[in-house]
């Protein structure tokens, strides 16, 4: 069912384009819009590694549990068994926030005197909802996994949330290096205890109430901080070279053939350049069959005007399309099936 295409600086000339990726990769990114087939096509890929016997996990990172949805079947936060050789999970945002919170708040309690500890709780539950905190618990996590699962497994495979998102965690790494780098240097020069708790939490009140504790017992605590942060920053940007290594990593954007699909693909691959993450291929999903009606050959006619413009916007990457099928893919047997598209 794949379908390459000799469209000259496209070159992908290769019907297992997206099967070459998934066997010289340790990491794969699955992004695109909502609707264009990622589930689907991560799902069809890490199927179709282990089933030439490789060890996969598929991680989705989408609030919408789109796994269990595919698979039919309930899917949490800790891997189950899919197949032999395939294990999924689901990354809950929500959980994963509060796991995180959990962290840092029981850190910060074994560090302040108890007589503070219910104002780190008030503070805590305040910055639960602070912009960034969701992506950064995720992408802690994700930094987790990778690091947890490359030895365990031979590919990691993440569905996504749509693009927007994903490229924002994409980023992150960097700054989440560079915000806990600077706090290091920082520290390292003026030992302020109240630095840290207002840069951990980005609040000024938490702070300001304990620049005043932040006088005597401050030796140990400080070895305890500078050790947390740099944890922090090891697992950050252990996780930026991981996925900035174009041997290790790729990312691939799905989309469908229309207009606004390829508009966001272009602007999430420029993204993604710019962040120093490798763009493997992009999946043009669910394209017209051709010689199969006067409609569908309209529809494909449609579909070449918009890969044109995808085309001269990104002339680099190699494609892969897959055709529209007749059916939706729902279960195992049905990604199976599918999977064949893309081997
Ligand atoms: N090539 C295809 N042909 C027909 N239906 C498809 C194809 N790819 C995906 N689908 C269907 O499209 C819907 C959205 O796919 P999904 O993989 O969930 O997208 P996303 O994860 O990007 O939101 C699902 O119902 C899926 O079965
Ligand atoms: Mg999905």
């Amino acid at each position: 069912m794949a379908h390459s295409h000799g469209n000259g600086a496209l070159a992908s000339g290769s019907y297992k384009l997206l099967l070459d990726l998934a066997r010289s990769r340790k990491v794969l990114f699955f992004g695109g819009k909502g609707g264009v087939g990622k589930t689907t096509v991560s799902a069809a890929t890490a199927l179709a590694r282990a089933n030439e016997g490789a060890k996969v996990i598929l991680i989705s990172t989408d609030p919408a549990h789109n796994l269990g949805h595919l698979f039919d079947r309930k899917i949490g936060p800790r891997p189950v068994r899919i197949m032999a050789g395939l294990d999924a999970l689901e990354l809950d945002p929500d959980n994963t926030v509060d796991a995180h919170m959990r962290e840092v708040s029981s850190a910060l309690h074994e560090l302040m005197p108890v007589n503070l500890h219910k104002e780190i709780d008030k503070h805590m539950l305040l910055s639960r909802g602070a912009p960034g905190m969701q992506e950064a618990a995720l992408l802690e996590r994700i930094a987790e996994l990778v690091e947890e699962g490359i030895n365990e497994y031979d590919l990691i495979v993440f569905d996504t949330a749509p693009s927007g998102h994903t490229a924002r965690l994409m980023v992150l790494p960097e700054m989440m290096t560079a915000w806990t780098e600077g706090l290091i240097k920082r520290r390292e020069k003026a030992d302020r205890f109240a630095e840290f708790v207002r840069d951990l939490g980005r609040d000024s009140t938490m702070a300001e109430k304990t620049v005043g504790v932040a006088g005597s017992m401050e030796q140990e605590r400080e070895s305890k901080i500078r050790r947390i942060l740099h944890r922090r920053r090891q697992k950050f940007s252990g996780f930026r070279d991981r996925v900035s290594d174009e041997e290790t990593t790729s990312f691939i954007i799905v989309l469908a053939a229309e207009r606004l699909p390829v508009l966001e693909t272009i602007e999430l691959s420029e993204q993604l350049k710019r962040s120093g993450v490798n763009v493997g291929c992009l999946v043009v999903n669910k394209r017209a069959p051709a010689n199969s009606g006067d409609f569908l050959d309209e529809r494909r006619a449609q579909e070449e005007i918009h890969l044109s413009t995808l085309i001269d916007a990104i002339p680099l990457l190699p494609r892969h399309d897959i055709f529209l099928q007749a059916q939706d893919v729902v279960g195992l047997a049905a990604v199976a099936t599918f999977s064949t598209a893309i081997s």
